[in-house]
């Protein structure tokens, strides 16, 4: 039974499994010989970024922050305008880092983030992300590895939230928000 809202299951919670599986062996055939930084975006990455790590066959440290979007909610990371809300715990210098995604959607936070975190002189910075919307791109950034590209609908699960809600879905699947906003304003 899925939850009421959920239009259709566009990849299943074994689908996800075996992606992310695929990914982690490239990340860890490119890396080999190293240790890496993963560090995670709070809080639609974690899910992705723990199973990816136990994938990774190589030594893994982990770090998160969290940004806030400010000057109103959806448009905010439109108009760049982006903070960090909560810092990673350590540096990064020298190390190699794969910022870890829910999702590059416009591109502006990913490369907030991206910007934010070169300054800091890591050896190398990459970015992998779960889902990557291209359609919807207006500023480009460089997305090494993504498990998968989707249409230009609204999607939860597998950490993506709406309201902080269905993050919890093991499987990613396309909202309808037509029908979940007509209903809440009954
Ligand atoms: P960007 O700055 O436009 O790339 O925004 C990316 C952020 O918007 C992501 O980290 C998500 O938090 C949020 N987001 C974008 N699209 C979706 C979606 O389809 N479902 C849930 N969250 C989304
Ligand atoms: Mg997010």
């Amino acid at each position: 039974m899925t939850p009421p809202g959920i239009e259709r299951v566009l990849f299943t919670e074994e689908q996800v499994h075996q992606r992310i599986r695929e990914v982690a062996a490239e990340i860890t055939e490119k890396f080999r010989g190293r240790d890496l930084k993963l560090i995670g975006v709070l809080k639609g990455s974690v899910f992705f970024l723990t199973e990816l790590a136990r994938a990774i066959g190589l030594p893994v440290k982990i770090d998160f922050l969290a940004i806030s979007s400010f000057g109103g909610p959806a448009s905010a990371s439109a108009a760049g305008m982006v903070r960090i809300a909560k810092d990673l715990d350590d540096p990064i210098e020298d190390e190699d880092v794969l910022l870890i995604e829910d999702i590059v959607d416009t591109g502006f936070t990913t490369r907030y983030l991206l910007q934010t975190l070169a300054g800091r002189g890591p050896r190398s910075l990459a970015i992998c992300t779960l889902l990557d919307r291209t359609v919807r791109r207006i500023v480009q950034v460089p997305v090494e590895f993504r498990c998968f590209e989707i249409p230009d609908r609204f999607v939860v699960g597998c950490g993506l939230d709406y309201k902080q809600l269905y993050r919890n879905l093991g499987y990613i699947a396309v909202m309808n928000l037509a029908a979940v906003q007509n209903q809440e304003r009954a």
